[in-house]
């Protein structure tokens, strides 16, 4: 078990009660005591140093934040650390393997999807769980699935092409899944 709250705050005061969350973080079990009001972005950021959840907005619009609980986009800047408790939380840093980029980060890449790549964790897992529930998406579907993801310094057009492109590639993998399942 591993105990992260201490490393939030290193005493907690006032009598603010703290919680125990087990939370499944990229596979792992990780283990914090946190206050009821710790938000799901922080417990992340400052708790597990998973940093490449950015914070934007703070106010659930931008979508820098996102990650996916149980497979579902989540802005965790508007989640409670508390609410994830038993879920199971991806962050970006759990979409590569240990030696291979994952292929929606090779779209990123390949077809020029950022520029200061502030917003594009969030834009990834969001394109993750599209391509998970939709391996063939039209422009529209990608468009409409990235709409609660906000970029300020490319446009869209290169993010949706990186998605159409990791789709792509992600195809015969999926079709593989389903011939053998
Ligand atoms: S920081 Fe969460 S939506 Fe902007
Ligand atoms: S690449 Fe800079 S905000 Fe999207």
């Amino acid at each position: 078990m591993t105990t992260l709250y201490e490393e939030i705050r290193p005493e907690p005061h006032g009598g603010i009660p703290v919680r125990r969350v087990t939370i499944t973080v990229n596979g792992e079990k990780r283990v914090a005591e946190v206050e009821p009001r710790l938000l799901l972005a922080h417990l992340l950021r400052q708790g597990f140093k998973l940093t490449g959840t950015h914070t934007g907005c703070d106010t659930t619009n931008c979508g820098a934040c996102t990650v996916l609980v149980d497979g579902v986009p989540a802005k965790s800047c508007t989640m409670l650390a508390v609410q994830a408790d038993g879920h199971e939380v991806m962050t970006v840093e759990g979409l590569a393997s240990a030696s291979e980029l994952h292929p929606i980060q090779e779209g990123f890449k390949d077809e020029h999807g950022l520029q200061c790549g502030f917003c594009t964790p969030g834009m990834m897992l969001t394109a993750k769980a599209l391509l998970d529930e939709n391996p063939d998406p039209t422009e529209d579907e990608v468009r409409w699935a990235l709409s609660g993801n906000l970029c300020r310094c490319t446009g869209y057009q290169n993010i949706v092409k990186s998605v159409l492109w990791a789709a792509a590639k992600m195809r015969p993998a999926a079709a593989a899944d389903q011939d053998g399942s």
